[in-house]
């Protein structure tokens, strides 16, 4: 099922166009395992929680807890829980955030990304709701604290019909159904999470994430214009990264999550994926935007290049910044060499992002989630 989907959308971009120097590329897509097909197990006994206490010192009251979806060995039950506001503490505490059940959460939102998805894009949701995961956070002004995930005010039109936002709703759609399922989990912890879900189903790197997050009625929605314009520079991009406070090894970090997905003409105006496995999560869009011969699209859209072998694959002009910028540039090298380097720092950066102005409560634990 992997392999087929893989290869499908290997044959939709390339196809015979394809030449040797794309080779490796479907070579590693297929060694690599994009899209897990969801347990079919069904989901008791399966939550692991093991127990780590970190920043103790720090007195934070943080439990740090691991899900695992799917045991392997079939262990079940919980491994350790350490959690250092007491016995009791989860029992006697009825905020909404802590009656979900995240694990089940996950799996759910995993069969999601794949369902009736034969004849969307490339096979696959997940790179539309990593998306909304981005700009429901990507909107955070560190100077006054306003914007980020906490409050999923995407929800609302004023937001929703900002030019950035454009096809957003298909990923919103689809998370609907999970919102119906878990009433007590806010919009905004399930954005945050199906975008981790997205990455670590598609073979990325496990993303910590921490639930606690509490939606917003209408009035706190955010001012057009916070998220980055793909047709300027780095002097922009710089503008918009910054002021969420990211510094420029982060932003060229977060910017490799283009080896997913696609530009839409009917969305953003740009059109096609930026590498030829748009369903992996890999570090292809440094490889692809470093090595590739790229020219500028001839046709009546938005300026954009596209790659001179085949034509099929894109960038945008903030993309290519990457690789004219000098700083950036630096970053762009050291991803494309070393997989597991980018792995590490987005998995850092991803998290930030979806974190930024959240006040959590205090006893919010961070989970990492096994891929299924
Ligand atoms: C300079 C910063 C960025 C710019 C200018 C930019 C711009 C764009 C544009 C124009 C699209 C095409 C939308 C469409 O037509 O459907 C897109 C898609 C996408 N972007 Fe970005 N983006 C940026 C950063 C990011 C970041 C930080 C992430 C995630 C961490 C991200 C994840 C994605 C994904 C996954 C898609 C594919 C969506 C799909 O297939 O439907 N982008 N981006």
């Amino acid at each position: 099922m992997n392999t087929f989907k893989v290869l499908r959308t290997a044959a939709r971009l390339g196809g015979a166009a394809r030449s040797a120097t794309h080779a490796p590329v479907a070579r590693s897509t297929l060694a690599r395992r994009a899209y897990s097909t969801p347990s079919a197990q069904p989901a008791k006994s399966n939550k692991h929680w093991v127990g780590a206490l970190i920043g103790g010192g720090i007195g934070l009251g943080l439990a740090y807890y691991v899900y695992s979806p799917t045991p392997v060995g079939g262990s079940v039950g919980p491994i350790a829980t350490t959690d250092i506001k007491g016995e009791g503490q989860q029992h006697s505490d009825h905020a909404p955030w802590k009656k979900v059940d995240y694990n089940q959460v996950y799996k759910d939102i995993a069969e999601v990304l794949e369902e009736n998805a034969e004849d969307y894009d490339d096979g696959s949701f997940g790179p539309v709701i990593l998306r909304l995961a981005w700009h429901s956070s990507g909107t955070f002004s560190k100077a006054d604290g306003t914007g980020g995930s906490n409050g999923a005010t995407m929800r609302y039109a004023p937001e929703a019909n900002h030019g950035a936002n454009n096809g957003l709703g298909v990923a919103r759609q689809k998370l609907e159904k999970i919102k119906a399922k878990y009433p007590d989990l806010s919009y905004s912890d399930l954005w945050t999470l199906a975008g981790v879900v997205a990455i670590q189903e598609a073979g990325g790197p496990q993303i910590p994430w921490r639930p606690g997050r509490a939606d917003a009625s209408e009035n706190k929605v955010i001012p057009d214009g916070r998220l980055p314009d793909a047709s300027k520079k780095q002097d922009h991009v710089r503008d918009i990264f910054y002021r969420m406070g990211f510094n420029d090894q982060e932003i060229v970090a977060l910017v490799g999550a283009h080896a997913m997905g696609r530009c839409h003409p009917d969305r953003s105006g740009y059109d096609g994926p930026w590498d030829f496995s748009p369903t992996t999560f890999s570090n292809e869009f440094f490889n692809q935007l470093l090595n590739q011969e790229w020219v500028v699209k001839k046709w009546d859209g938005p300026m954009q290049y596209v790659d001179k072998p085949t034509g099929s694959i894109m960038m945008l002009p903030a993309d290519m910044a990457i690789k004219e910028d000098k700083e950036f540039r630096k970053w762009a090298e050291l991803y494309a060499k070393d997989e597991k380097r980018f792995f590490d720092d987005f998995s850092k950066a991803f998290s930030k992002l979806i974190e930024l102005g959240v006040p959590f409560p205090e006893d919010s634990p961070v989970i990492k989630f096994q891929p299924l």
